[in-house]
């Protein structure tokens, strides 16, 4: 679709859309299969997609060279190191971050770099885990650490319907930090819920608190750039497959090594020691990036980072941001317009109502005439039926989700504390204690590659539920 396929109303309000399009000329060039199989990919934020041509070039990688097991110096794992080096150096320079000040530790996922940090960040009784509503489940779960290390964990509220951080609180929470312990405060550039963009500002003003900042940019980095140099945060978990689609399996801790010196890990195993002993009970710990890198690397996979990374430079990530940021301003405008026939809304859409401060994931929810929300289970079976690719639940972030939804921390507690409820509880459980509110929400996100009859399909979905 070229952008001459666009409304003149579109393009009269974003007329810099057509600045963009370069990447309809990709899209048909190198992910044809999106519309050879009509497909409408709305769930970027669940996961990027990948052009032909860096599956292509990673198989010629893979067919041209023969490659071993890293951890040594045999000719064929010299040359595995070297692409996995050159991967390092690849992340590195994308998110402009100087060697001496940072180091790339490859991982599965953003989940498996949080671990890293959770299992190994120095919580103790003096130590705090400050951390806003708006988190991911995989940022949540560090708390689980602070807290068997009696450390405090504080949460900073979400304000409605904006779902902006509390700032006010912000700023005192960060007043809390003790001085010369370990504290670490951990929130998202971009939320997986509501889209918002979090300030960057809040890093250096953590810093002068003596915060250790965990920033997590995994629904941030797909479409926006972040430069390290001005933005220098300790800890940066990334999915790479969000990035740009392909390989699944690899992310990384990005984290600067004046705070990486601060952990200690809690276990030792093949690759991250120089040297461990059996009957001299004794290990010494490899420096980073190896020490956090267990087991061998997935070596092959790795390559394709490098690859995913030219690409997208290739592209440009302002222009991503630019086409992402006008499909997005197009869809709220169109969807927060779409009526029942007695006048009353089809969607409730949950965070920022227009497309500034916020990145292209909106969730929202259908309602029915009478202002009742529609399960977003029936929504997603709907969908499905035309091909449109959503994403639908709480989308791993319980906190922005339940201060959306306006279920409130007294009916979390009596629904916990419920007998039966101790241990087990089942979705339906849960939706039962809850009592008829929404449960979850319906997301849709834009990318790389979406394009303007993208949203317009969902745009019409939207519509045709009008009643
Ligand atoms: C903001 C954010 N953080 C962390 C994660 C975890 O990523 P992964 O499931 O790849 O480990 C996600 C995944 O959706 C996310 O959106």
């Amino acid at each position: 679709m070229e952008p001459s396929d666009c409304t003149p109303q579109f393009l009269q309000q974003f007329p810099h859309y057509v600045t963009t399009s370069a990447l309809d000329e990709l899209r048909q060039r190198d992910y044809a299969r999106l519309d050879a199989n009509h497909h409408v990919y709305l769930d970027y934020t669940g996961a990027g997609l990948y052009a032909e041509s860096q599956v292509q070039a990673h198989h010629q990688l893979l067919s041209s060279e023969v490659y071993g097991n890293p951890h040594s110096s045999n000719p064929t794992s010299i040359a595995a190191t070297r692409l996995v080096e050159q991967a390092r150096q690849a992340v590195l320079d994308f998110f402009h971050a100087s060697p001496q000040d940072y180091v790339v530790i490859f991982t599965a996922n953003a989940s498996g770099a949080l671990k890293l940090v959770g299992e190994s960040y120095p919580f103790s009784a003096n130590g705090h885990y400050l951390l806003t509503f708006d988190n991911h489940n995989s940022v949540n779960g560090i708390r689980e650490y602070a807290l068997a290390h009696q450390a405090e964990v504080t949460y900073i509220p979400m304000v409605l319907p904006e779902m902006t951080i509390d700032e006010a609180k912000l700023k005192h929470s960060l007043t809390l930090a003790k001085p010369g312990e370990a504290n670490l405060f951990a929130y998202p550039a971009q939320s997986n819920f509501s889209g918002r963009r979090h300030s960057l500002d809040w890093i250096e003003l953590a810093h002068a608190h003596g915060w250790d900042v965990l920033l997590d940019i995994a629904a941030f980095a797909p479409t926006n750039p972040l430069d390290l140099s001005q933005h220098p945060a300790d800890f940066l978990p990334i999915s790479f497959y969000k990035m740009f689609g392909y390989p699944t399996g690899i992310g990384a801790l990005i984290a600067r090594r004046s705070a990486l010196a601060k952990l200690q890990r809690p276990w030792f195993a093949g690759g991250t020691i120089t040297v461990a002993s059996v009957q001299g009970e004794k290990h010494y710990m490899a420096e980073a990036p190896s020490a956090f890198e267990d087991g061998t690397l997935n070596f092959l996979s790795i390559p394709a980072v490098e690859i995913g990374l030219k690409h997208l430079s290739k592209i440009g990530l302002d222009v991503i941001h630019e086409r992402v940021h006008d499909l997005t301003g197009w869809l709220l405008q169109e969807l927060q317009h779409i009526n029942h026939n007695n006048g009353a809304p089809v969607l409730k859409i949950y965070g920022p109502s227009g497309a500034e401060d916020r990145g292209g994931t909106i969730a929202l929810n259908f309602l029915d005439p009478n202002g009742r929300v529609i399960d977003h289970r029936f929504i997603e079976e709907k969908a499905n039926q035309h091909k449109i690719s959503i994403r639908t639940g709480c989308f791993c972030n319980p906190g922005a989700g339940e201060i959306a939804l306006g279920i409130s921390s007294s009916e979390l507690q009596t629904c916990f504390t419920r007998p039966g409820h101790s241990a087990h509880l089942s979705y339906d459980e849960y939706r039962l204690c809850i009592d008829g509110k929404a449960s979850g929400a319906v997301r849709v996100s834009v990318g790389l590659v979406s394009n303007f009859a993208d949203v317009q399909a969902f745009i019409e979905f939207a519509k045709s539920l009008a009643q």
